[in-house]
């Protein structure tokens, strides 16, 4: 065995002649691509190279979860175009080297295997992923702003084809193995017991042996001529264009660089186009704010990590309230594996909620984020019930229904004489005091809000509020179940409103009083679309539901006066039975199968005649009102950090993280022009936003 840092170089046994590279970084649970471990790669294929005993190589992990997780992103912490070139230059060329090897070379996957790993598993003749959840393939680069600079641009088109190539580099996923394999990603699935010997068997070892041909890594298995990578080039330009904005300059030149390469035989000119991208986003605005965003990510989830270490595990869960939250709790959690009992008033009710988890469960198969196993056995682990029934051995109950305090009320303390003392009790609510629900109880200090965002299947936060008073081991229990059900936890002081509610509700409420002086609803709702947020405040009201939205609207408004002023447009609406999404009319129409249309009965009940209105004060309108009740919020400690406060906007309400959140965003502009501008606009700014503006200090500062 010869170990080099990181990777270690054995013979494999029962095959004298194959030679297999097993990564395994020291001190560490992921492998990824440092400077050290791609120079150590290095000298092990100079090895083998100079070897002509050798007659194939596999190359794996040692690590359970991860076969190589992409470079070593603290690179990129802040790049030095030199230091950034050189190490572009050393993963290519290093890469280049195990492609031009004289002997045939199998990837053999376990575990996640993403950015610069897959493209190491690009540069081999074959690649064999094992079937499991834990495996997982793609090219994520684009989601942090850049492209794939180590050949992912170059070999992926050649292997898969320029249309593959562009859905999965453009879009940044990391597939499950199975769908990685109908991409064409690899070559073969293999369960991990048998990972090896399939790959000895793709060396030709064996009677039935396959005797791998090497691939040419010049050549377009799946040629394109010009004229059609120019078309296809134009038309994926027009469609990110339309989605994007051109908010991600990485998309454009990942595009580029796959379409332009496309026809060419020789992969060098390609491979220097992909490192002078990259050298060239990796400094830009965009991609150091997705980096941020992405560290502040991974910040939390290792503070979940660590702090829900030791909880026991919550198995079985009651979901209360079978609606639109109820329901997609109740699929998420069982989902991820707990038995769920689904309750609302009557068989109806609890029948809609089926049909909604029903149609998400499909959707997910669809889109191949479960199997249809998977699905079957979630949709299995849910029992729906309607009336009463026991709720005596469940560890976890959790309500999502009207939100009314009284009613919410009524419920718990009725839940409290049917349900163990033992159970932890939590509330979905949107804005109401946790406080106020607990004492409700005999169980005060178990109760928590945990606080889900709509739809549940596709946002990753969960604002846990916990009460003072709250014990030690209902937090830790808590955490663990965020973790178990792979959200993301931002926790908040129980104030109303909590976080996200009392910052994005300034910003729904501005929209709706320009709705109500005679701006169209396209127009609004395609003024922050440019900003770069996913859906248009309007379009979000209807989603949320009007009466949900005006009940936290009058809960803020009665816990800070004159700040969260109600729109009288939003009483009629939901007077009309105007509700949104759900009752299939709200600001816009929505007919299934159809783009929604903007609703006429809506604008009847709006005083002001349609006006153009200015999208641009109209747009920072919204923002700021939105930025000064953030600042407000953390000068009151409802969150502890600004970080805290970007990714609860950003995962929350779908913030566009390029902006690297709402703080990061006032930051880059300057709160001092920010406060001019608000005084144009005549918004009065609040305390601690004149505070910062008046010294001068920008929201990080201290962080
Ligand atoms: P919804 O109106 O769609 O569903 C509420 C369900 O609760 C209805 O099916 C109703 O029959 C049922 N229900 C009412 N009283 C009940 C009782 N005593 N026992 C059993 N079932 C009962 O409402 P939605 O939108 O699902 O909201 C539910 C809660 O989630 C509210 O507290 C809301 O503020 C919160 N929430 C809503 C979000 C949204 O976007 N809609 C986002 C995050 C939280």
């Amino acid at each position: 065995m010869t170990t080099m840092p990181n990777i270690e170089r054995t013979l494999l046994p029962g095959a004298a002649h194959v030679c297999l590279l097993r990564f395994d970084k020291a001190d560490s649970s992921a492998n990824t691509l440092d400077v050290a471990t791609l120079e150590a790669l290095q000298a092990h294929l100079n090895a083998i190279a100079a070897d002509p005993s050798i007659h194939g190589l596999v190359i794996t992990s040692a690590k359970p979860a991860i076969f190589i997780a992409g470079a070593d992103l603290s690179l990129f912490q802040n790049p030095a175009p030199e230091m950034l070139e050189s190490w572009l230059s050393l993963g290519q060329q290093v890469f280049t080297q195990l492609a031009e090897l004289r002997i045939p070379t199998v990837a053999a996957i376990a575990g996640a295997c993403v950015g610069g790993g897959y493209e190491l598993a690009l540069a081999c003749d074959y690649r064999i992923a094992t079937d499991e959840r834990v495996t997982r393939i793609g090219l994520p680069e684009t989601t942090l702003g850049i492209v794939p600079g180590w050949g992912g641009c170059t070999r992926l088109p050649r292997l898969v084809g320029v249309p593959t190539a562009l859905e999965v580099i453009l879009g940044g996923k990391a597939y499950p193995a199975r769908r990685a394999k109908q991409l064409g990603l690899v070559d073969e699935l293999s369960s991990r017991e048998r990972l090896l010997k399939a790959a000895l068997h793709a060396l030709g070892e064996g009677p039935e042996g396959k005797r791998l041909e090497k691939s040419h890594p010049g050549l377009l298995q799946r040629p394109i001529n010009k004229a059609m990578a120019t078309a296809i080039s134009g038309r994926t330009r027009t469609d990110l264009m339309r989605r994007t904005r051109g908010h991600y300059p990485a998309l454009l030149r990942a595009l580029e660089i796959i379409t332009e390469g496309a026809g060419e035989g020789d992969p060098a000119l390609s491979l220097a186009r992909e490192r002078e991208a990259v050298a060239e986003l990796a400094s830009g605005p965009v991609a150091r704010n997705l980096f941020h965003v992405m560290m502040l990510e991974e910040g939390t989830r290792k503070w979940l990590r660590r702090e829900s270490q030791g909880a026991s595990p919550i198995r079985e869960a009651a979901v209360i309230g079978a609606g639109v939250m109820g329901a997609g709790i109740a699929q998420w959690l069982s989902a991820r594996g707990l038995r769920v009992t689904l309750c609302d008033l009557d068989t109806e009710r609890v029948g809609a909620g089926m049909a909604r988890i029903f149609k998400s469960y499909n959707d997910a198969v669809k889109h191949h984020r479960l199997t249809s196993m998977e699905a079957r056995d979630g949709i299995d682990r849910i029992s729906p019930a309607p009336g009463t029934v026991p709720l005596e051995r469940k560890p976890f109950v959790i309500e999502a229904i009207v939100e009314k305090l009284e009613a919410k009320k009524a419920l718990f303390a009725d839940l409290d004489q049917r349900t163990s003392p033992e159970a932890l009790f939590a509330s979905n609510t949107s804005a109401l005091s946790i406080r106020a629900m607990a004492a409700a109880t005999n169980r005060p200090s178990r109760f928590v809000g945990l606080h889900f965002f709509n739809p549940v299947e596709r946002m990753k936060l969960v604002e846990l509020v916990l009460p003072d008073g709250v014990a030690p081991e209902v937090r830790k229990s808590a955490l663990g179940l965020i973790a178990t059900i792979g959200k993301l936890p931002v926790v908040v002081k129980d104030t109303p409103g909590f976080l996200v509610n009392r910052v994005l509700l300034p910003y729904l409420l501005e929209a709706a009083r320009a709705y109500e002086g005679g701006m169209s609803a396209g127009a609004l709702d395609e003024a922050m679309l440019d900003f770069g947020m996913p859906m248009g405040p309007l379009r979000l009201v209807d989603e949320v539901g009007l009466d949900v939205a005006l009940e936290v609207a009058r809960t803020l408004e009665a816990a800070f006066p004159g700040r969260f002023t109600i729109p009288p447009l939003l009483e009629r609406m939901v007077e009309a039975g105007l509700l949104g999404r759900k009752a299939k009319a709200g600001f816009y129409t929505y007919q299934s199968g159809h783009e929604p249309v903007a609703n006429a009965a809506a604008q009847a009940l709006a005083p002001g005649s349609l006006a153009p209105g200015d999208a641009t004060s109209a747009r920072l309108r919204m923002l700021y009102r939105m930025l000064d009740e953030a600042a407000r919020c953390l000068d009151e400690n409802v969150v502890e950090t600004p970080g805290a406060v970007d990714l609860a906007l950003i995962f929350g309400t779908g913030f566009p993280p390029f902006r690297g959140g709402l703080l990061r965003y006032a930051d880059s502009i300057g709160i001092g022009s920010i406060v001019e501008e608000m005084e144009i606009l005549k918004i009065q700014p609040g305390e601690p936003l004149l505070a910062r503006a008046t010294q001068e200090r920008s929201f990080y500062e201290d962080h």
